[in-house]
């Protein structure tokens, strides 16, 4: 089963996934044709509701395609911001992201730098997990999928309405 994944603005993005509420052989099915599609679009993490599936499931793998070592998938995952060690505060960190289903546009976006992962993994077995940097943003990218939200909700006015404005002029060209 190949996966399309979906773009921007594909009204299905907006929409909210369920809870997985059983891991059955189409969960575990969809989590590794999902590792499939995130690899070979070079991606490091993946939303099922990217696929068009609306179940809270996400892929990761920060070693990247080239490597494909470290790849977890975890199902209905919850965050939590998690202070910084050493100022015992909560942390804002700003960096730039993209996302498959927003081609050919990067933006910077403010996340929590570090934050507390609770989830299940693939057996059904209760994961919690620190992530600071890099995983920490993944980790928020992708959970805000499972809530139809993408990055893009989360920049500038300004720079959301430049980029929409591309979008249009991108989408009369193809007619
Ligand atoms: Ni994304």
């Amino acid at each position: 089963m190949e996966l399309e994944i979906l773009q921007y603005p594909d009204a299905r993005l907006k929409q909210k996934s369920a809870p997985v509420t059983e891991i059955t052989p189409e969960i575990r099915a969809l989590a590794e044709n999902m590792a499939k599609a995130m690899y070979e679009s070079d991606g490091i993490g993946l939303a099922a509701p990217q696929v068009g599936r609306f179940v809270r499931l996400i892929t990761v793998d920060l070693s990247g395609p080239s490597q494909r070592e470290a790849l977890k998938v975890y199902l209905n995952p919850v965050l939590e911001a998690l202070p910084d060690p050493e100022s015992g505060k909560p942390e804002g960190v700003e960096s730039e992201e993209g996302c498959l289903s927003v081609p050919d546009y990067r933006s910077n976006v403010k996340r929590h730098s570090r934050v507390l992962l609770k989830a299940l993994d693939l057996d059904g077995n209760p994961v919690e997990r620190e992530a600071a940097d890099l995983e920490a943003i993944c980790l928020q990218h992708e959970c805000d999928h499972l809530d139809g939200k993408l990055f893009i909700d989360r920049i500038s006015r300004l720079k959301r309405g430049l980029y929409d404005g591309k979008v249009k002029k991108r989408l009369k060209a193809a007619e």
